[in-house]
């Protein structure tokens, strides 16, 4: 089966709101240090803009984690494993969650789990999509992008069997009969 990308999100899009999400963290964590912690691969892409747009009264801080999610496909598995932990301990900090999409919960239901385990003084939130449609786990996301339908997107980080994440805008897959 072949597919082609249709664009979705143009990149001014994707500009802007990111800086009005920025905007209100800058406003909400204005004096404060924040540690934002993005799950690779796909959320890289937006933290790196996301941060340059937050005010420097923050103090910004970034952390990396890799769990296992979709694989090769485009349907989660469940089950989720922690390939790379964070390299900082985090307790008593504020921290930030960075993802690119909330589709089920499942994979951010869990790692809030693990880092509200570890004693944090507070964990937020921040998603660039989400598919509402799709929720199975419920998450709290204090700042969210943009909500998306039920459809696969790539591109501004996310991929499809590892390809696409370099595309500048987000774009919606649709699977075609011939490949
Ligand atoms: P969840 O555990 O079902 O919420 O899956 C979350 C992860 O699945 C995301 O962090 C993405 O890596 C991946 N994912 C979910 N939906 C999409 C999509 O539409 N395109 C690309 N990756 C996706
Ligand atoms: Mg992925």
């Amino acid at each position: 089966m072949g597919y082609k990308i249709t664009p979705y999100i143009t990149e001014e899009e994707l500009r802007a709101r990111t800086k009005e999400l920025a905007a209100q963290i800058s406003e909400d964590y204005k004096g404060k240090e924040v540690l934002m912690v993005s799950i690779l691969k796909g959320a890289v892409v937006f933290l790196t803009d996301l941060m340059r747009a937050v005010s420097d009264e923050v103090s910004v801080q970034i952390d990396f984690m890799v769990v296992s999610s979709y694989g090769a496909g485009t349907e989660s598995s469940g089950k989720i494993k922690i390939a790379k932990d964070l390299s900082v301990d985090i307790a008593g900090k504020d921290v930030l969650i960075v993802e690119d999409i909330l589709d089920s919960g499942k994979t951010l239901s869990k790692i809030v789990e693990i880092l509200r385990g570890r004693g944090v003084n507070s964990l937020k939130i921040v998603s660039l999509l989400d598919k509402p449609a799709r929720h199975t786990h419920e998450v709290p996301v204090e700042y969210t992008g943009f909500v998306i339908p039920d459809k696969f997107v790539v591109g501004y980080g996310l991929d499809y069997g590892e390809k696409h994440r370099n595309l500048p805008y987000v774009g919606v897959v649709e699977f075609t009969e011939e490949s």
